[in-house]
């Protein structure tokens, strides 16, 4: 089997994964190897994943500014054994219940899973950090939409999810996932901390936070993780000092084209690069012709 994303992460590639798939360098294509790969935005790692399980990936290094991510990832690193465990009591603790007392369990492991962020050591590994990973997947997994959203406190505050059958364990992936991680440095921050792993020769995929369309959002930053036009402009600046090191840089973003075909925000950032408008899986709105689906842009450095 192959590793492929334990959380389900807004944003995930999947939709887009073979148009990326398709750009990666001809020179790494060619010799199926990849000295250093470095993520910078890494999320779910949809994209991640899919090259592990094709190429031979020397030394990986992946980061993300959502610390409880990569918690997660760092435990699964460390210890699966004991994350499967804790998954597995809290999966079978889960399916003996009622459907009204489910639900009480999902909220009480919110609740717990909240009022730890207060004292909980982030930086240095111990047993909390298997319970508190295990929280996050069985709250991914159980909560409505499978999606992981905070509020400006860093709370988790999705609802209940009320579906038949989730996978709260998947054992094998997670074995997986973690053999997947052995050669690979984790890291929590800001994508610019990416600057001391990227030489010539790496290969970055960058996937930043989509563009907010709305005027507010794109001005204004409530928490670490949004991601305004400042941030964009700042994103497009380390790009290309990046690219002047020699790395090999793809880079994906939505098309603010698809909402106002004179929005030129991307192709003026990024204008000295490759700049590719690609269909993605899914519907500006429902009526399923071509015109009707969404574009996405894939900023490469090289040919
Ligand atoms: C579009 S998602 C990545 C999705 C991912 N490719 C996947 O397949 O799931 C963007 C990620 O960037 C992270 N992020 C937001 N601001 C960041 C920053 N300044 N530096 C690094 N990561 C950031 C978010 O936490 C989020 O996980």
């Amino acid at each position: 089997m192959n590793a492929k994303p334990f959380l389900k992460w807004a944003g995930g590639k999947n939709q887009i994964l073979y148009e990326l798939e398709s750009r990666i360098p001809l020179e790494i294509r060619k010799s199926g190897i990849i000295d250093r790969y470095v993520e910078p935005f890494v999320g779910g790692g949809a994209f991640f994943f899919l090259i592990k399980n094709k190429y031979e990936i020397k030394q990986t290094f992946l980061i993300d500014i959502n610390k409880e991510l990569i918690l997660a990832y760092k435990t699964i690193k460390k210890n699966p054994l004991e994350l499967i465990q804790k998954l597995k009591n809290l999966e079978e603790s889960f399916f003996k219940l009622s459907n009204k007392a489910k639900k009480g369990l999902f909220y009480e492991i919110r609740r717990l899973y909240n009022n730890h962020i207060k004292i909980f050591d982030y930086d240095n590994f111990n047993d909390d950090w298997i319970e508190r990973s295990a929280f996050l997947i069985f709250l991914n997994k159980t909560c409505f939409n499978g999606l992981f959203r905070q509020n400006r406190k860093g709370e988790f505050n999705v609802p209940y999810g009320d579906y038949k059958n989730p996978k709260i364990c998947d054992a094998e992936n997670i074995i997986e996932v973690s053999n997947a991680l052995k050669y690979s440095e984790i890291i929590n921050g800001d994508f610019e901390i990416s600057e001391k792993f990227i030489e010539k020769g790496t290969f970055v995929y960058f996937d930043p936070p989509y563009r907010p369309l709305n005027k507010t959002s794109a001005f204004t930053r409530y928490s670490k993780e949004d991601f305004n036009d400042e941030d964009q402009k700042r994103l497009a600046i380390f790009y290309r000092q990046m690219s002047d090191r020699g790395a090999y840089l793809m880079l994906s973003n939505s098309d603010p084209k698809n909402q106002n075909p004179d929005d030129n925000f991307f192709d003026e950032l990024y204008k000295d690069f490759n700049i590719d408008r690609v269909l993605a899986n899914r519907m500006i709105n429902c009526n399923g012709d071509k015109r009707g689906k969404i574009k996405e842009i894939v900023i490469t450095n090289y040919k």
